[in-house]
């Protein structure tokens, strides 16, 4: 269990490395994504066992549609096997689900599954557990964008009624806490369009660890490292001690 001072209330995490996982072990890409299935379980446990408040998990980009359609769909399919499996235990353990990204890509089934399980799960008060699926940074940004201009040309506001509050009410989570920390697993130091408008002022970590090895230590690893951090939102150093 971690000693640290001070739990982000937000992490979002870019689980990648699933394939080269597989790849070490002369296996399918899809067996790394099952592997990586298994850490997303215990990261789950674990992250509402140390009062994480929410979780945001990147599963599937806007942009992984360019894979091969075997692999896209085992990974679809892999989804729809956790989604049947873990949601009566997601639900027990009160756990709250939302799938942010645009679902309208997927089959009807699909986002009747999805739709069942967010309703499912909405009155449960612990850990909030948003899976971003067919997910995208820009995607987000412009889906509030037309919203909004829907408002504009509908007559229901004018132009300067456009705030960043009013913009960022019609992003993803715009009712959660903001990002605090972003972990990125498999070596890669980069955000592949994940949350872009959320993450101005997160606190950003990468680890060589892949996913499928990402564990509880590796969790309180990037939590000690966000605990060095000074969080200073663009004003100057507090000489207070820093609290949570
Ligand atoms: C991340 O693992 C999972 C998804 C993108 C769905 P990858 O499949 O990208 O694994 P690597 O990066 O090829 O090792
Ligand atoms: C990011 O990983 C997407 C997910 C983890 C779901 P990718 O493997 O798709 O990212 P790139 O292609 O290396 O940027
Ligand atoms: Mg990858």
């Amino acid at each position: 269990m971690t000693q640290n001072k001070c739990i982000p209330s937000h992490v979002a995490i870019i689980m990648d490395g699933n394939g080269r996982w597989a790849q070490q072990r002369n296996q399918l890409r899809a067996t790394g994504h099952r592997a990586g299935l298994k850490a997303v379980r215990k990261i789950v446990t674990y992250a509402a066992s140390i009062g994480i408040k929410v979780l945001t998990l990147y599963a599937f980009s806007s942009e992984n549609w360019k894979r091969p359609s075997t692999e896209v769909s085992a990974l679809i399919s892999l989804f729809m096997y956790a989604l049947n499996r873990e949601m009566k235990s997601l639900n027990k353990n009160n756990v709250r689900l939302n799938i942010i990204g645009d679902i309208s890509r997927f089959s009807y089934h699909l986002q009747n599954m999805i739709t069942n399980a967010e309703q499912l799960t909405q009155n449960n008060t612990g850990l909030v557990l948003n899976i971003a699926a067919n997910y995208g940074g820009r995607w987000d940004i412009l889906q509030s964008a037309q919203k909004i201009t829907a408002q504009v040309v509908n007559g229901e506001i004018t132009l300067d009624d456009i705030t960043e509050e009013r913009f960022a009410s019609q992003m993803c989570m715009y009712d959660l806490p903001e990002v605090d920390l972003v972990i990125r697993t498999g070596g890669d130091c980069r955000i592949s369009n994940f949350l872009l408008w959320q993450i101005a002022y997160s606190e950003l970590y990468f680890t060589d660890i892949l996913w499928p090895d990402f564990n509880s230590t590796q969790f309180d690893e990037a939590i000690k490292a966000f605990n060095t951090r000074e969080r200073r939102f663009g004003g100057i150093p507090t000489t207070q001690e820093h609290s949570c």
